[in-house]
């Protein structure tokens, strides 16, 4: 085929796609012409509110920093946020589904979700560390990874922890891991001595080491990751829509305001 053929082929289906994201039933529901959302005029987020400071319950209500930048967005948007609680590993698909608009949840970057959902400017960053109890054996990260090592690691299903360490320990026959559905309860696991550590991000390891006696954080430090947004691949306006917001945001101190109200830094 000649390839200003190709070309003008290219553009027809743009256009017509472009045509398909106009269809006059939407704007007459009133809904922004700007962009669509799971649920007309509110901002729908998935989460997992059991990773304090980022989410978890207060209450009946779900707070931390993510709901926070979360209703700040909804606000430069004109929306009304709505926060669906849900388990870690099934934000995903909630987004990739339509039925929830954007996904914040401590969530880390990686090119496997990448291949799934498409994450906005990254507005935090995450460590994962491990916790062990205060007369461990375990003194450093490394010590997971030694020749001969056999330890039982705790993890929350599906996030990076479990990733990670199903690759570099249970993968290698170094030890197993033990998946929990909450992070709180791999961290019981540990003081019950079910497990040896948790693999965990720095921010809930502080959390649920301040409330669990006998346990602590090994200083060294296992990964270093970036939080963002997931969104669909689907709804290229209101990803703009939302990241611009979230650029703004991050561009005018909102977002370190709201860090800095719930993380006092060491
Ligand atoms: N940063 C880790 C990940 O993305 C853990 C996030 C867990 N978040 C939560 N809300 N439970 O896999």
């Amino acid at each position: 085929m000649k390839k200003w053929i190709a070309l003008l082929l290219v553009s027809a289906m743009v256009l017509s796609v472009a045509a398909c994201g106009s269809a006059p039933g939407e704007s007459s529901k009133g809904e922004d012409a700007r962009f669509t959302t799971a649920v007309e005029g509110k901002l729908t987020m998935a989460t997992n509110a059991t990773f304090p400071p980022y989410e978890y319950l207060e209450g009946n209500e779900i707070t931390g920093i993510d709901a926070e930048i979360a209703a700040a967005i909804a606000e430069k948007l004109g929306l009304e946020l709505q926060i669906d609680d849900m388990e870690f590993d099934s934000i995903t698909e909630a987004i990739k589904s339509g039925k929830a608009d954007i996904g914040l949840a401590g969530m880390t970057v990686t090119p496997d979700r990448q291949e799934e959902v498409d994450f906005t400017v990254s507005y935090a960053t995450g460590v994962q560390v491990v916790i062990v109890t205060q007369d461990s054996a375990i003194a450093s990260v490394d010590d997971l990874f030694a020749e001969g090592a056999s330890h039982v690691v705790g993890v929350q299903r599906n996030t990076t922890g479990d990733i990670y360490t199903t690759d570099d320990i249970e993968k290698e026959g170094l030890g197993t891991i033990d998946r929990y559905g909450k992070g709180a309860e791999a961290v019981q696991a540990l003081k019950t001595g079910k497990v040896d550590c948790v693999v965990i991000d720095n921010e809930p390891a502080k959390a649920f080491v301040a409330e669990v006696e006998g346990l602590k954080i090994l200083e060294t430090e296992y990964v270093t990751e970036d939080y963002a947004a997931a969104m669909s691949k689907d709804n290229k306006a209101l990803y703009d829509a939302v990241n611009a917001a979230l650029e703004e945001l991050i561009a005018d101190g909102t977002v370190k305001g709201i860090v800095d109200k719930y993380i006092t830094a060491e």
